[in-house]
């Protein structure tokens, strides 16, 4: 119940209105956003790197309505895929990109040339790209956009979301070889005709998925901070005999840190998805719904600036 309102509440112009203009502790947002600008962005991927970790970047922005806005993000990848090559972290540091934030809206074939610059600068740098995947309105499109993209760039990673229905189809769809799929339960509020509802089900249909993945002979991502779900992959790397360089673990930069060195340190590849920019709106109010907890710690900074 509460996660729905947090989500409604992250499509509400009013609710963004005041959020933005209430002082939010600048701590709140850190915990899950690098920062402001390509800098921070270099700073904390190179932090990671050291570590041991692979990074995805993703310059913050979505349901863009206006060209302008969507040339505006397309040169804003451009920027830092130049600026990663010049620091020398691709790899192992790749971007995400979202369609929405391209213009994917109100003009697809707009959305699909910038992807495609993206994609064709991020091959130039020597990484790759990896389409997020957002409401269920937009997964018929982007699924469309992504394997025209991968006709050229094969390596581009797509995302599937383990709450649809849909989904298990989408991973047979998706496990051919190569295919780079981030497996993810889902950030968004759906209707229960598109989507499973129960936490059970979400898992229950994760742990589907996951199975056809790892069995496939495409390149899983396994995109979760879930202690069992991340058990279960543990389990199935062994089962299905994989590769540290056949598969890999993400999680969220800022969510469950030891965890992410632990995972590394037994010798998997672990990425970590890191946002950067200032529209972090909409990238916050869906981690504060995934753990309503943390709204507490939230609402708390807004009274202490
Ligand atoms: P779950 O929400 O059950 O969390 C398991 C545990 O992780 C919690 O008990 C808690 O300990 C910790 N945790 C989870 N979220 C937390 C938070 N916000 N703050 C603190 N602790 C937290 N979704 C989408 O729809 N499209 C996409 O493209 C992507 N892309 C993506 C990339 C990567 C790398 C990740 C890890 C996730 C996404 N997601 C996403 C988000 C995903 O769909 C999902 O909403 C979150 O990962 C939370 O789900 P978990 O699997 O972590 O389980």
């Amino acid at each position: 119940m509460l996660r729905s309102v947090i989500l409604a509440a992250a499509r509400s112009d009013r609710v963004e209105r005041l959020v933005e203009t209430a002082p939010v502790s600048r701590d709140v947002v850190r915990r899950y956003v690098a920062g402001a600008a390509v800098d921070d962005a270099l700073r904390i991927s190179r932090d990671l790197v050291d570590q041991g970790l692979a990074v995805s970047l993703d310059y913050l922005g979505e349901d863009t309505t206006s060209p302008e806005q969507a040339e505006q993000t397309r040169q804003s990848y451009l920027e830092l895929l130049a600026a990663l090559s010049a620091a020398g972290l691709c790899p192992p540091t790749e971007v995400s990109i979202k369609l929405s934030a391209l213009g994917q809206m109100f003009d697809e074939k707009l959305a699909y040339s910038y992807a495609r610059e993206i994609c064709q600068a991020a091959t130039n740098a020597g990484t790759t790209v990896t389409v997020d995947m957002e409401d269920h309105t937009t997964t018929d499109s982007t699924l469309e956009l992504l394997m025209q993209l991968r006709k050229d760039f094969p390596d581009t990673g797509a995302v599937l979301q383990a709450y649809l229905r849909r989904t298990e189809a989408d991973c047979r769809e998706l496990s051919g070889p190569g295919s780079r799929v981030r497996l993810c339960k889902g950030a968004y509020s759906e209707p229960e005709s598109v989507a499973f509802q129960s936490r059970l089900d979400v898992d229950r249909s994760y742990v589907r998925c996951l199975n056809i993945l790892m069995a496939g002979e495409g390149h899983p991502m396994i995109a979760t901070h879930d202690p069992r779900l991340v058990s279960i992959a543990e389990d199935r790397v062994r089962w299905f005999d994989r590769t540290p360089d056949s598969y890999e673990f993400q999680m969220l930069y800022g969510i469950r840190p030891h965890e992410q060195r632990r995972l590394a340190d037994a010798g998997h590849t672990m990425r970590i998805y890191v946002p950067y920019g200032v529209q972090w709106y909409g990238y916050l109010m869906r981690r504060l719904a995934e753990r309503p907890a943390n709204l507490t710690f939230f609402l708390r900074s807004l009274g202490t600036r």
